[in-house]
């Protein structure tokens, strides 16, 4: 494998306790249980006013990465409820489950493998109809007996049109890639790609997850980004390798430290049915080691499955040999509210300043919500505000930028550390007289005086400088 995996005991995770992080984002305004008002529904959660903007700017770095900056991979955007039978063909109508266990007394479910003493078990062992007797697995919350694991089909189903009846039903995508391996033909032929190419996506994906939780880590609703990697069945093999650093590398360019990110391979067992090789990114979250993306070769199982169900020919004809044949796929599979939840634990820090904590979201320039916010000294100064907020529109035109007057500027300076606003602009009394604004660095608190004429170049340079740093993604 191309990158170093640490030793997975040495490393701490970025923050003590997830409740840290639960509370900052519902307080600070990223993430809120969803429906709340009537006691929230399981495994959905809201994005506030801080959290759509990180979340758009991971997708945004993701797009960058892998559309923008590559010549030879194109977006889609496939809907969300496709034709039944391409879940049928793909195998997940008949087989994407998880091993589920009810406990006797109250009826509670729980997933085999996230059960205390199952943690570790290998898919043969989980697949086992006698391994709850064998290890004497009891319900974890009351100590009741534990039925025999079933498997429990995560497809959401519902209906289209206006009957309710088994002819109608229809699937909310439980991923975005068949999305992509339905339209290779469509995406080929009309953006003329040669192999190898790729079709990437960004979109909602649905399971009907048996233990959701760790707030947004595991949810019943989510969002996807997903690259299918068109390749000759030969090239297969190396391209997989080429794509375990690329992927692990732009975690890190990001700002994900990297000792607390490692590969993991599926054990043969392991493997979905599709997979020839799959291998993980893992980050360490505060509840362990766990799926950040997964990184898979899936051979021509979808294009050929594809092909014989639809009767639609999907090879490809290659012009320099004359050969038709089903092209293979190397699949990266990450999910934009897992990164920027990775993203976010991995920011948060606390330090002593002065004899006072602060918090500070280290995050990314390119991810922070805000870039810059615009703050006065002296709001009782009309010319001061005004003087901000002229500064804060021509800001805004190119960037996030805020404005704030709802505290003195230390506290001002501390809850802009704490949602990772990597610049402030403070407009002070002398700003009127020689035209120039203190502006203060996030990480470093170092302040420069600035003529205010300036201040958008700077920020936009320094933007531009973070972003080219770690080279291309
Ligand atoms: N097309 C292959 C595929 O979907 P996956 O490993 O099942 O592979 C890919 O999912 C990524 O999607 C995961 O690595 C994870 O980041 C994200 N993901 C999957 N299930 C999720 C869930 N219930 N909640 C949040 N993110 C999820």
């Amino acid at each position: 494998m191309a990158h170093p995996s640490p030793d997975p005991d040495d490393v701490g995770p970025a923050v003590a306790s997830l409740e840290t992080i639960v509370s900052l984002a519902k307080r600070r305004g990223f993430v809120y249980p969803s429906s709340e008002i009537y006691g929230g529904i399981n495994a959905v959660w809201d994005y506030g006013p801080l959290g759509v903007e990180l979340k758009n700017n991971v997708k945004r770095a993701w797009w960058r990465a892998m559309v923008q900056e590559r010549n030879d991979v194109v977006g889609l955007d496939a809907g969300i409820l496709m034709h039944p039978q391409v879940w049928i063909t793909s195998g997940h109508v008949g087989s994407f489950s998880d091993p589920l266990v009810e406990c006797a007394t109250d009826h509670r479910r729980f997933r085999l493998d996230e059960l205390p003493g199952a943690e570790h078990l290998s898919a043969t062992e989980l697949r086992d109809p006698a391994i709850v007797e064998k290890l004497g697995l009891v319900c974890p919350v009351d100590g009741g007996p534990l039925s025999a694991p079933r498997r429990f089909n995560l497809m959401f189903k519902t209906f289209m049109g206006p009957v309710e009846e088994d002819a109608a039903i229809v699937y909310l995508r439980p991923e975005t890639a068949q999305g992509s391996y339905v339209n290779f033909k469509n995406v080929q032929q009309s953006s003329r790609k040669k192999l190898p190419f790729g079709i990437a996506q960004i979109g909602k994906s649905f399971r009907n997850e048996i233990s959701p939780g760790n707030f947004v880590f595991r949810m019943r609703e989510f969002e996807q980004m997903e690259m299918q990697y068109f390749v000759k069945p030969a090239e297969a093999a190396a391209i997989f390798e080429d794509w375990l650093p690329r992927r692990f590398g732009w975690y890190t360019k990001y700002g994900v430290t990297e000792s607390r990110l490692r590969f993991r391979e599926h054990a043969p067992d392991e493997l979905a049915h599709y997979a020839k090789k799959a291998v993980d990114v893992e980050y360490r979250f505060p509840f362990g080691w766990k799926e950040l993306e997964g990184i898979h070769n899936r051979g021509d199982f979808d294009l050929s499955r594809h092909q014989e169900a639809s009767g639609e020919n999907l090879e490809y004809f290659d012009p320099a040999t004359e050969e038709h044949f089903i092209p293979f796929i190397v699949e990266t599979a990450g999910g934009a509210d897992r990164a920027a939840f990775t993203f976010l634990i991995d920011a948060y820090r606390e330090e002593e300043v002065r004899g006072e904590k602060r918090v500070v979201l280290g995050l990314h320039p390119e991810l922070a919500p805000y870039k810059v916010a615009v703050l006065p000294l002296l709001k009782k100064r009309p010319e001061i505000v005004e003087l901000c907020h002229k500064l804060r529109a021509d800001l805004a035109f190119d960037t996030m930028a805020v404005y704030d007057d709802t505290a003195a500027i230390g506290k001002l300076y501390r809850r802009q550390d704490e949602i990772g606003t990597p610049w402030c602009v403070t407009v002070d009394v002398d700003s009127l007289e020689d035209g120039a604004v203190t502006v203060r660095d996030r990480d470093s608190m170092a302040q420069d005086r600035v003529p205010v004429e300036n201040v958008k170049r700077l920020i936009l340079d320094r933007l531009a400088a973070a972003r080219a740093a770690g080279g291309e993604s």
